[in-house]
């Protein structure tokens, strides 16, 4: 209950009663002093069809009020009738006769000038890779295959180099146009894209993969997400049409190396 809402209705209420308001303006203040009380008393929001429900008992006791007696008829209709039959009320009576469509105008205005959105749908950003892919024919298993060239790290900095080298010219020269040159995913031709491709900067992405699941991301693409990895709209091309095998593991070792990460097996197997 927001209690501190009661507030304002009473003092709105006080001072119509010492102004001695006719009972046209008071019969509109409570009724939209009970509107203001159902939609904001509760801390929860009250459904739209409740509130109608109550808004059409509470018309009905306001109607009952007014007009089961004369007297109270005859000052609720008075203003009314001055309104429509007073010269010096002329201007605001065709007020209030625009204001009625022009007012449905406007909603129909306004709802139709929403922005048109594509349709969202859930997508499983990192689905699970298969256990087994061909590429080019040759049966590659994920589950076991590491980059052969990561242990250089290690053993042959030189050649290591070499291979990160090698990775980034594939890089840019097939990959920076969607993955942008600072590898954070805002290439020039991401603005029609949707999903947006990988931002490789975002710990949530290559940090938390294999690299075995980043040659299957690169070796089939957007066609090779499984289901769950749908829509089948992504644009990340199949590279295992363009690369070899060499060149994909070269690139892989060039996305850790420029953002300063590591893959998640390579991590594991450290620590
Ligand atoms: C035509 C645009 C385009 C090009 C070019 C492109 N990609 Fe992508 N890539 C995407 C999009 C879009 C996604 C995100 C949707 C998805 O996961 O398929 C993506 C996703 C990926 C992912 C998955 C990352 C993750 O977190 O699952 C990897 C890895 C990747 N790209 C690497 C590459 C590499 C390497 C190249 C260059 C050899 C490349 N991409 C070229 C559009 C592109």
């Amino acid at each position: 209950m927001n209690l501190l809402m009661l507030l304002p209705v009473f003092v709105v209420i006080g001072v119509l009663y010492f102004l001695r308001v006719n009972l046209l303006v008071w019969a509109l203040a409570w009724w939209l002093g009970c509107y203001f009380l159902i939609t904001h008393l509760l801390k929860i929001p009250a459904p739209v069809s409740v509130v109608k429900i109550y808004m059409s008992f509470i018309s009905l006791g306001i109607a009952a009020f007014v007009i089961s007696d004369r007297g109270r008829w005859e000052s609720f209709k008075k203003p009314l009738l001055r309104l429509a039959n007073e010269k010096k009320f002329m201007p605001l009576l065709i007020l209030l006769v625009l204001a009625g469509p022009s007012l449905a105008a406007f909603k129909v205005y306004h709802s139709m000038s929403q922005p048109i959105e594509a349709p969202s749908f859930g997508r499983t950003i990192h689905p699970a890779p298969p256990d087994e892919i061909t590429f080019k024919g040759k049966q590659i298993d994920l589950v076991k295959s590491r980059n052969p060239f990561r242990e250089l790290e290690v053993k042959d900095p030189e050649a290591f180099k070499q291979h990160v080298e090698s990775g980034r010219k594939i890089y840019f020269q097939n990959c920076f146009y969607c993955h942008g040159d600072a590898l954070n995913g805002k290439g020039m031709f991401v603005h029609g894209l949707n999903p947006l491709p990988t931002n490789f900067t975002d710990p949530g992405t290559i940090p938390m993969l294999q690299e075995s699941f980043l040659f299957w991301r690169i070796a089939k693409g957007g066609p090779g997400l499984p289901e769950e990895g749908g829509p089948w709209m992504s644009a990340m091309p199949a590279w295992e049409n363009f690369l070899e095998e060499d060149q994909i593991w070269d690139v892989i070792l060039f996305l850790y190396d420029h953002t300063g990460r590591k893959p998640r097996a390579a991590e594991a197997e450290h620590g």
